[in-house]
């Protein structure tokens, strides 16, 4: 690739007559480190997003020392160094509100100090694509490894997975099928050791597509936390950022059209998050690459679903690895995949995976023999989504993928919560629930509200999915005939906000269609009368945040951090 630099950046700290250019080897100097043993190698940033309130990030510090091993290996200086780390339970009202902020303390720290190269540690949702964006905006040669996925959880005897079966089960105590005391012996066994979500949620899809785009190593995606080639991987990376460092090749040239090309077949192929869509297209805008919701559903019709986890199917991350993992599928798809494209190993993407094997067709499906022809996610656009809305059809009930049905309309996440489970609500398992005011600048921060629970009245009947329509997004790990990142959301004038109840609405995905069936001009009339959305921050962060955050179609960034398209 490219040739040695002429020069580090590192040096233009230390290279200084100024007296902070001997400051900063004096501070090395104040961590036991003697000049002669640094002097000329490059520095490799560890950006740790370590946090004991992230849980699926706790175990990052063993993984640093991984990294740091590797570094000094090949030749180069580990310093690590913390950012924002955005823990999926804790962070209210959502770890989304805080991804842009992380990025920004990412691109900021890489930018800010004597860093010739970095390697970013993740794992929970939002760090791996906070880094990302961090990362692609600093420019400087970087290479991922996340924390792995958690060994399978099992409860008496059943294989589990976080947080899909959480959902499931919650839904069967709020049916009353199982009890309280059922429900706290699971709490004990669903998150079984260190790492992220195990099953296709975001963290997992995110750690996946990281390994499709080239900027992680082979073995990114499904290798478990806890097992020791997740070390040995943490210490092929440091080797890697050195050696990226002596070539300077950065992100830009790894995270192309093509590798996000690459990265959104391999997303349909996995039926991964509908979060993965947001974060792919902030990652590129932070490139100058505008990725399209359209090229998300034109790569979906010509890309089949092959992986049978959940939530969309039967096994979870633990049971892909064993089957091959993110190389064997990439082989399995090779006919659709652009395999010139350059990775951080130097590397193309081909060569990466090649000899790559299935080792378990239940698990990975043969090209020739999909679960579906199509890819896992779909675009739909109409009245009532102009600016588009994504659907997971491989994680839906199949009857519902074509539907008419009533609106029963919530207005916010308070009065959802409040008249769910009314009895006297007037609501039959045809109908549409749809939840506005959860948008990107309505919360702020577009909360994981778009898996309306199902009233309880109707799971006593047996009910057990309907459609829900909202511009919430949901969790990778959730499942039914969920619509989200309906846009224009509701609280800067969308159609969502025109619904009344009682309207009809279509939901159409073999032809891509959400329609409100309400004439054009009423539901201009409605909007026109619609209460306006007050802002709910005045100052700091959250204002920063209504004020600039873009829609879902644009990666919920900010306006202010897309890269300049000079
Ligand atoms: Fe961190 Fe699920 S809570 S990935």
């Amino acid at each position: 690739m490219n040739p040695a630099p002429k020069r580090r950046r590192s040096r233009d700290w230390f290279d200084t007559p100024e007296l902070y250019g001997w400051l900063r080897v004096a501070a090395l100097r104040s961590q036991g480190l003697m000049p002669e043993g640094f002097q000329d190698r490059p520095i490799i940033g560890i950006c740790n997003t370590w946090s004991e309130l992230t849980h699926c990030n706790a175990h990052l510090r063993q993984l640093a020392e991984a990294v740091r091993r590797g570094v000094w290996q090949a030749g180069g200086l580990p310093l690590e160094f913390p950012v924002l780390s955005t823990g999926e339970f804790n962070m209210r009202p959502t770890s989304m509100l805080f991804r842009n902020l992380a990025s920004m303390d990412v691109e900021e720290a890489i930018r800010a100090n004597p860093l010739d190269g970095v390697v970013l540690l993740s794992g929970c949702d939002k760090t791996t694509p906070a880094l990302l964006m961090g990362a692609a905006s600093a420019d400087v040669p970087a290479v991922l490894v996340t924390g792995g996925p958690q060994l399978n959880g099992n409860w008496r005897g059943e294989e589990v997975g976080s947080c899909t079966d959480c959902r499931r089960y919650q839904t069967e105590l709020r049916a009353e099928r199982i009890t309280e005391a059922d429900w706290n012996e699971l709490q004990g066994c669903i998150i079984r050791s260190a790492g992220h979500c195990m099953t296709m949620g975001t963290a997992s899809t995110m750690a996946c597509l990281a390994e499709a785009l080239g900027i992680a190593p082979p073995g990114n995606g499904s290798t478990p936390a806890p097992d020791s080639r997740r070390l040995q991987l943490a210490e092929s990376t440091g080797r890697y950022a050195v050696e990226l460092a002596q070539r300077d090749v950065r992100p830009s040239q790894i995270l192309t059209q093509v590798a996000f090309d690459n990265a959104i077949r391999v997303l349909h192929a996995i039926g991964g998050s509908t979060n993965a869509v947001i974060h792919l297209i902030a990652v590129a805008g932070r490139l100058g690459i505008e990725l399209r919701l359209d090229r998300f559903d034109e790569l979906s019709r010509s890309t089949p679903f092959l992986l049978d986890l959940k939530p969309s199917g039967r096994f979870l991350m633990e049971d892909f690895h064993y089957a091959g993992g993110v190389p064997a599928l990439i082989a399995e798809l090779t006919p659709l995949l652009d395999l010139s494209a350059p990775t951080v190993t130097g590397r193309t993407l081909g060569e990466n995976n090649l000899g790559a094997k299935v080792w378990n067709r239940d698990v990975i499906r043969p090209l020739s023999a999909p679960i579906h022809t199509e890819g896992g996610l779909a675009v739909l656009r109409g009245s009532l989504a102009p600016g588009g809305a994504i659907i997971k059809p491989t994680a839906a009930t199949p009857a519902l993928l074509t539907h008419r049905g009533r609106a029963v309309v919530f207005n916010d996440h308070d009065e959802l919560n409040q008249r769910i489970d009314d009895p006297n609500l007037d609501v039959r398992p045809d109908d549409v629930l749809v939840l506005r005011s959860s948008g990107p600048v309505g919360v702020p921060g577009m909360p994981e509200w778009g898996y309306l629970p199902i009233p309880k009245k109707l799971l006593a009947a047996g009910v057990r999915d309907m459609v829900r329509i909202s511009d919430a997004r949901m969790s990778g790990t959730a499942f039914g005939t969920v619509v989200v990142h309906v846009s224009p959301e509701s609280a800067v004038g969308g159609p969502l906000a025109a619904v009344g109840d009682g309207d009809l609405i279509e939901l159409d995905v073999p032809n891509r269609r959400l329609n409100l069936l309400v004439e054009p001009q009423e539901i201009a009339r409605r909007l026109a009368e619609a209460p306006k959305h007050p802002p709910r921050a005045e100052r700091g962060y959250r204002w920063l945040y209504a004020q600039h955050v873009m829609q879902a179609e644009a990666g919920c960034d900010f306006d202010f951090l897309r890269a300049r398209r000079s």
